[in-house]
This record gives C-alpha cells, sequence and structure tokens, in this order.
C-alpha cells in the first residue's frame, strides 16, 4: 500500500507563497522529492493537494483503507480543524505531520495544531526536507 502525502491549503502556490519562509521549490519539486524517498525506502506515495477542507477529510478517510501511512502537511487547518483532527483519529494508519517552516518560531497562533493530538510525530523547519523526512518517518512507521 502507497504512504498517502497530503497538502493543505495555499500549499498550491509553493514556489511563489512567502518564498522567504516557504522556499523557492514548488509543490511538484516536493512531489518528486517524496516519490524519490519513498521509491528508495521500496514504497510508493500517493501525493495530493487541496484548497478545501472537505476534500482533505475525504482523502484521509479514503486512507482508512488504501494507505500504509499517511503524512500530512495541513497547512492553515492545523491550526483552526477540529474536523481533520477527528478524521485524523479515524485513520488507523500511522500519522506524520509535517511542516516547511517552523510554526514554533512564528506567530503565536501557530504554535498549536489539532493534528498534533492525533499524530506519532511532527517535521518542522527544514523546508522541503520536512516533507522527504517525514516519508521516510512514516515509511518506518507503516503497517
Ligand atoms: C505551514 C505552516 C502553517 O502555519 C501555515 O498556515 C501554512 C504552512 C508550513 O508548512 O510551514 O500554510 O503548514
Amino acid at each position: 500500500k502507497p504512504i498517502y502525502v497530503l497538502s493543505g491549503p495555499n500549499l498550491n502556490l509553493l514556489g511563489v507563497r512567502e518564498p522567504e519562509i516557504y522556499g523557492h521549490q514548488t509543490l511538484d519539486d516536493v512531489r518528486g522529492l517524496c516519490e524519490a524517498r519513498a521509491s528508495s525506502l521500496g514504497r510508493e506515495v500517493v501525493f495530493r493537494q487541496s484548497n478545501h477542507e472537505g476534500e482533505l477529510i475525504d482523502w484521509i478517510q479514503e486512507a482508512r483503507e488504501k494507505a500504509c501511512a499517511l503524512v500530512i502537511n495541513p497547512a492553515g487547518y492545523g491550526h483552526t480543524s477540529v474536523a481533520i483532527l477527528d478524521a485524523l483519529k479515524m485513520v488507523g494508519v500511522p500519522v506524520v505531520e509535517c511542516h516547511l517552516s517552523n510554526p514554533a518560531s512564528r506567530e503565536a497562533f501557530r504554535r498549536e495544531t489539532y493534528v498534533s493530538l492525533a499524530a506519532t510525530g511532527v517535521v518542522t523547519g527544514f523546508g522541503a526536507a520536512s516533507y522527504e523526512l517525514a516519508v521516510e518517518a512514516a515509511a518506518g512507521l507503516a503497517r
């Protein structure tokens, strides 16, 4: 089974969006890094992004049956969405949260994410490499 790698709102504009915080790599670049890291570990990824909370929830529910582990960068929804947390609590496969920036070093409202309550671990602050490290961690936890 593949590792699901889900990204939340505004990450479709990665590379253009506040590059001093999020870097110059695009989401397609990040997809390539995740695929390469997964394949070096004998895994595949299903890599998706949505600006819509409900669509992310649909994919988390899909992951219950179809994924061996889940990596999620919930973006802004991490700080607001009880519904995404509730979906993750039911997912039944290991969850690794990841962030490009280090939210703990930014505004106070970024210091907590609901998603962390359902995550085995969190990778933050390494730019695109946060995703690669999260995929590696997920592969190690995969069922
Ligand atoms: C982010 C951090 C969040 O606080 C922010 O809302 C994002 C991106 C990150 O990857 O660093 O959209 O999840």
